[in-house]
């Protein structure tokens, strides 16, 4: 099947290079023209694992290619995926504004019967916003144009992972011909035996958001656990375990940290939380789910300040400046907010991060870059640990202990051992877990 993929983000470029591997024939476009040079050229706009492989592979095979010309995508296309990007407003809502423009703009091109599918995360209700200027715009083709909400579930860092072989596939339409052209797009993942739910388009627009909430629940709820643990010598950690194991609950998105950072938890938060209000709802569990996160990085910048007194002129190494590991993506990264109020409060901030070091630079000019972890803590009187990357697992922490001037670390993901902590002699303040030695205040 000939297909269009509008945006190439990390949504828009998975959905390519999986598109292809299923053997569409699949063209991407942006509007965004260096974008397009990079790929053509080979390369990628931004780092995601197995990403350069699968887009290789598909323009190998001759089934992917990228234009800067939109119509030139959408010319014989079945379906044009939409995957552009939702920042929000400052009101919180989402900025539909590219979804329209790219809408218009297929529906403009169109040569034939077309599908036009929602991959964003938007508001329940922007369906029916695309079907009516699908009729302002070309009401003679209105009859042959479909419009479908397929969300994408993937994770960065796992999104080529995530949607070859996704937990479920979730199409919203309200055709019979929708549906059946959907299952022939997604015929090789069911044919696996890849779960599809069927739904009308507003649950499939609210089960995304509803989803990303959800998640992002289970975070804040285990982060303010782990607020209550360390007032109560108590072990975030075992308690999530205990709780996870329960399987009404499971333990996946109970580890408190630094809280989520990125670019979709808190834009879809903040826009569900207006879409709550627009339908007259009130959900202020929303907001605190927001609040809750806001906590994390000022609880690690107070640990900060109890392990050093006055910041002037403190060295504090930060290990980790993604939003999580394995992506360069600095969007809402709690590393970075922890950075930024270190600075300010005069301490001298050195980071480190497997790829994302440059995208912090570039937002954080104060930010001093270092070239691995062990002269980041090169005469640092305190390490933070804001990301779980693999290699910091592997460090040699002896190591680590005599390039630091005080051995003090804290521990924002519980990515080390706290036995092993107080063997190697370091002062250790983790998340929601008994510090070792223990608070002597
Ligand atoms: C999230 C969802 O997991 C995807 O299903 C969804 O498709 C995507 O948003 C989206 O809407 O586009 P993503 O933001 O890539 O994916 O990353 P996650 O793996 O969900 O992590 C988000 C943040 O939560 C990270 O900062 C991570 O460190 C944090 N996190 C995650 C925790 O602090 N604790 C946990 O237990 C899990």
């Amino acid at each position: 099947m000939k297909l269009a993929v509008v945006g190439t983000g990390h949504v828009g470029l998975v959905t390519c290079g999986s598109m292809a591997r299923f053997g569409h024939e699949v063209v991407g476009t942006d509007t965004d023209t260096t974008k397009i040079e990079l790929l053509n050229a080979g390369e990628m706009p931004f780092f995601e694992p197995g990403l350069p492989e699968l887009i290789e592979e598909g323009v190998r095979e001759g089934r992917l290619s990228f234009t800067d010309e939109i119509e030139t995508a959408i010319k014989g296309a079945a379906a044009v995926f939409i995957c552009v990007g939702t920042p929000p407003r400052a009101s919180g809502e989402a900025n539909l504004a590219a979804v329209e423009e790219s809408s218009r703009t297929a529906i403009r091109h169109a040569t034939g019967p077309l599908l036009i599918v929602e991959k964003s995360t938007v508001p329940a209700g922007t369906a029916h916003r695309i079907k009516r200027t699908v009729r302002l715009e070309r009401p003679e083709i209105a009859d042959d144009v479909d419009i479908v909400s397929n969300p994408e579930f993937l994770r960065e860092g796992k999104g080529v992972e995530d949607a070859l072989n996704p937990d479920r596939i979730l199409v919203g339409a309200e055709s019979d011909r929708a549906f059946s052209t959907m299952r022939e797009i997604y015929k090789p993942l069911l044919d696996r035996g890849i779960p599809l739910f069927e739904t009308n388009i507003p649950t499939a627009e609210m089960a995304k958001h509803a989803s990303n909430a959800f998640l992002s629940l289970k975070i804040s709820f285990a982060n303010a656990i782990a607020r209550m643990c360390e007032r109560a010598d108590a072990d975030v950690v075992d308690v999530a375990n205990v709780m996870g194991a329960d399987e009404r609950i499971g333990r996946q998105f109970l580890n408190a940290g630094l809280g989520y950072g990125g670019s979709c938890f808190s834009k879809d938060l903040l826009a569900f939380g207006r879409l709550a209000t627009r339908l007259g709802y009130d959900f202020p569990i929303l907001d605190e789910i927001a609040r809750i996160n806001d906590e994390t990085a000022v609880s690690v910048i107070d640990k900060v300040r109890d392990a050093l007194w006055n910041m002037d002129d403190k060295r504090v190494a930060i290990l980790g400046l993604a939003f999580k590991p394995d992506t360069d993506d600095i969007r809402f990264a709690p590393a970075l907010t922890v950075a930024r109020g270190l600075l300010d409060e005069g301490a001298n901030v050195v980071g480190y991060d497997p790829q994302a070091s440059a995208n912090s630079k570039a937002e954080l000019p104060d930010l001093e870059i270092a070239q691995d972890a062990y002269s980041a803590c090169e005469g640092a009187h305190c390490l933070v640990l804001a990301t779980e990357w693999q290699e910091f697992k592997e460090l040699d922490l002896e190591r680590i202990r005599r390039e630091m001037r005080y051995p003090v670390v804290i521990d924002g993901r519980n990515l080390f051992d706290p036995v092993e902590m107080s063997r190697l002699g370091f002062t250790y303040y983790p998340t929601g877990r008994p510090q070792i030695p223990a608070n002597d205040s």
